[in-house]
């Protein structure tokens, strides 16, 4: 039971939609896209349990996007379920930014992410995700060109900087709301931390102070309310995104929006509903990857595990299972067993890539 005696300001907030340039979202609460996992099915059955206020997909290259490339079509599959949306593209090349913003707007898509804070070597290597950071300027004229070339609304998602040194984010965001950026998505830590270290909140905090009126999303660690609620406290951010935490509980978002309706929540997921958040993840990816839905499936194990009290063998064995029949066996019996492995929110159990950050 979380009840915290929230402020009537922030319950205010918590009660009125947010708007990311001319789209209005009636909650604050959004996941954060996670290459490999925040799928089309991902996000209906997240949809399902309730409060979500906005998705977005993995990152996509952009000109593979433009130039529909098979993958890249996958990752922006949707259908009408996965509303509210937003499509993050990448690329060094603003260009290339400008025709995937344009063939997103062409096929109906609602808004456009501009991904300025992954950390990879070698999407670093050809100027794109956090690079941007390192010339601000730069970064603000690509968005701006993105920003003209569409009418929907575009957003940016950047970490606080390139490292201790560059802290970019605050002088970025201000550039950004100039050039028109509707919302700036920030992961509270630097490129060169990774996923390591603490998020600095009070770098976020400065970022929301260097804009006049467009919403920050802080990012970050975010496991449970009572985390959303001091993030929120702490940087004055007007929304929060989720990543890991979602896949950690499910049910995050329905928590946040009971939060918000009422300054307190209770909600747990029956034995009933996590089982069957298991198989409906599953079957929704079935409908769209057919039976390598088996392999990709596997990756979530770990992750669901402890939270949906899967006994151990048998998560053991959700990580080695080979056709949709096999799976309906194994939730069968999960459904049979459940309750011998106690159910919690596993804060530490968090898969990052490993090595040194130059590596990835
Ligand atoms: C496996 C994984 C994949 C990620 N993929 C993306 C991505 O495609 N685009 C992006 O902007 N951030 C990506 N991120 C970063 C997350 O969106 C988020 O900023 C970060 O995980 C911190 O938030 P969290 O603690 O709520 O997960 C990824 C993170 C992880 C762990």
């Amino acid at each position: 039971m979380i009840s915290s005696g929230p402020s009537v300001e922030l319950m205010a907030k918590l009660a009125s939609p947010v708007q990311l340039g001319t789209r209005t979202l009636t909650s604050r609460f959004f996941l954060a896209p996670l290459a490999g996992y925040t799928h089309l099915a991902f996000r209906l059955v997240l949809r399902r349990q309730g409060g979500l206020g906005l998705a977005t997909t993995d990152l996509v290259q952009a000109t593979m996007l433009a130039a529909g490339h098979r993958k890249s079509l996958d990752l922006v599959e949707t259908c009408h379920e996965d509303r509210p949306l937003s499509v993050q593209i990448f690329s060094g090349v603003t260009e290339d930014l400008v025709k995937a913003a344009v063939w997103l707007q062409d096929h109906g898509y609602e808004g456009i992410d501009i991904n300025m804070g992954c950390p990879m070597a070698k999407i670093n290597g050809s100027g794109g995700g956090a690079r941007l950071m390192c010339d601000t300027r730069g970064a603000a004229e690509t968005a701006a060109r993105v920003v003209d070339a569409v009418r929907i609304p575009v957003t940016v998602k950047m970490r606080l900087g390139w490292d201790d040194q560059q802290i970019t984010a605050p002088e970025l965001a201000e550039s950004l709301e100039n050039v028109g950026v509707a919302a700036i998505t920030i992961h509270g830590r630097t490129r060169a931390q990774g996923f390591h270290g603490t998020v600095n909140r009070e770098g976020i905090r400065q970022t929301v102070a260097a804009v006049k009126s467009i919403p920050i999303i802080a990012n970050g660690d975010v496991r449970t309310v009572e985390d959303a609620v001091s993030m929120m406290r702490q940087t004055g951010c007007s929304a929060i995104a989720i990543g890991r935490g979602a896949m950690l509980d499910p049910w995050i978002f329905r928590r946040l929006s009971e939060y918000a309706a009422h300054g307190s929540t209770s909600f747990e997921p029956s034995a009933d509903e996590q089982v069957e958040f298991l198989s409906t993840h599953f079957h929704l990816m079935v409908q769209q990857y057919g039976d390598y839905s088996c392999q990709l499936f596997r990756k979530f194990a770990a992750w669901y595990g402890a939270r949906l009290g899967v006994p151990e063998d048998l998560e053991d064995r959700l990580r080695r299972f080979e056709s949709p029949a096999e799976f309906d066996g194994l939730t069968k019996e999960i459904r049979r067993r459940h309750g011998e492995r106690a159910c919690w929110v596993p804060t530490a159990l968090v898969k990052v890539p490993n090595g040194p950050v130059s590596h990835w």
